[in-house]
């Protein structure tokens, strides 16, 4: 079985869906492996460690997907690459699709599983992109928002006197908030938090952080049966907004990683809340990618406002800590495949009936099957 290992085209994606370590791995399955040239050079592996590993070098998609019949990605395939897979091919990635997208891998034949569609149970965590992705953006946003930031994070105490420790608000304490908290925790900065799920609250208190928030009823039912938050009322939303700005207008750093599945990320911060924050203070929009959940966030960008207020509205934040990204999110896609994996006939094989094949599988034997796709 040849496993093909494409250079991403998408615009700022920086990863790799495999690693020497994983290359390593897949062939110890029984598979051979190419990998596109440059693929690995935006996360810091040369064609050479890919090489030494034992996987031949592709010089372009069409020689790596020759012949395949597993493809690795981080994203989807772009047309003229999935033209190139084989009949019959199982890709693998975070394939963000779409009806039509998912019809497109249907008549091409491949049998497409999009990761990021995961169930969020025990079972999966070792294979749960989303988690691994989400918690390295969460660390590298905190980074980020130290390194925009003109004081320091720490209390620091000199001869020539003392600058107090940053005030630090993380928005949404999920996976990449979780990791947030905990990152400007260790940077020695005084941390808040807010979430609208009921268990995140108990979440953030044992880092160490303290919960501000409004809870109310409606927030008590906020988590669906898959863990996530649920799309409230304005009316909620409206209170939660009015406790929030008061301490917003407070804080040094502001992180926001509040996603509802399947929706555009809630506005959390709005523009008169951006203006009441100091000249200095930086906003990270972990979100830019959902839409943000900052009004004035330019997804892609970082600007500063008229009042002196910075917003890194950053895309694919992951990809902006792509070697470690990569190494997790090639293991991700690994541990998958073994999980599913037959050793005597050294191929996949993707058990239909288990519950995490039937969350990320969208086409299969040339149909789209997939309920929340195939019916469109
Ligand atoms: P996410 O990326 O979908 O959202 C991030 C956070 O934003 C969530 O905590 C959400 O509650 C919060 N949020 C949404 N709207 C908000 C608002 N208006 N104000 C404030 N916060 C808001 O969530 P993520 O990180 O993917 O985690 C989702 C759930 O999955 C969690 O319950 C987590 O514990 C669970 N999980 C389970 C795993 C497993 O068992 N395999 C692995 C990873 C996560």
């Amino acid at each position: 079985m040849r496993v093909a290992v494409l250079r991403e085209r998408r615009a700022a994606e920086t990863r790799v869906a495999a690693t020497p370590e994983t290359v390593k791995k897949l062939q110890g399955l029984g598979c051979t492996v190419a990998v596109e040239a440059g693929a690995g050079l935006a996360s810091g592996i040369p064609d050479a460690a890919y090489r030494e590993a034992g996987a031949e070098i592709a010089a372009d998609p069409a020689a790596a997907l020759a012949g395949a019949g597993i493809v690795l990605a981080v994203r989807a395939p772009e047309a003229a690459e999935l033209a190139l897979i084989p009949r019959g091919a199982l890709l693998i990635g975070t394939l963000q699709a779409d009806a039509e997208a998912a019809k497109a891998y249907a008549a091409a034949g491949v049998d497409a599983c999009a990761m990021e569609m995961l169930p969020r149970i025990t079972r999966a965590q070792s294979m749960d992109v989303l988690s691994s992705q989400a918690n390295l953006a969460g660390y590298r946003a905190v980074i980020e928002a130290a390194d925009a930031f003109d004081r320091g994070f720490p209390m620091l105490m000199t001869a020539a006197g003392t600058i107090p420790a940053a005030n630090v608000f993380i928005m949404g304490a999920g996976v990449a908030g979780l990791q947030a908290i905990a990152t400007a925790r260790r940077l020695g900065g005084r941390v808040s938090a807010t979430d609208v799920r009921p268990a995140a609250k108990e979440e953030i208190k044992s880092l160490g952080a303290s919960f501000v928030g409004y809870e109310d009823e409606e927030s008590k039912a906020a988590q669906t049966a898959g863990g996530y938050a649920k799309q409230l009322s304005a009316e909620f939303y409206a209170k939660q907004a009015e406790v929030v700005a008061a301490h917003i207008a407070k804080q040094d750093i502001v992180v926001t990683t509040a996603l509802v599945q399947g929706r555009k990320a809630p506005t959390l911060v709005t523009e008169a809340m951006v203006r009441s924050m100091k000249p200095g203070s930086v906003i990270v929009d972990i979100a830019s990618d959902a839409g943000g959940n900052v009004a004035l966030t330019k997804p892609g960008e970082a600007i500063t406002t008229e009042g002196g207020v910075k917003i890194l509205g950053y895309s694919n934040w992951p990809g902006r800590i792509a070697g470690a990204a990569s190494q997790l999110y090639a293991r991700n896609l690994l541990t998958f495949l073994t999980t599913f994996w037959d050793k005597e006939g050294k191929k996949p094989a993707l058990k239909e009936d288990d519950e995490i094949v039937k969350g990320v599988a969208l086409t299969r034997g040339g149909a789209v099957v997939h309920p929340s796709l195939a019916s469109a």
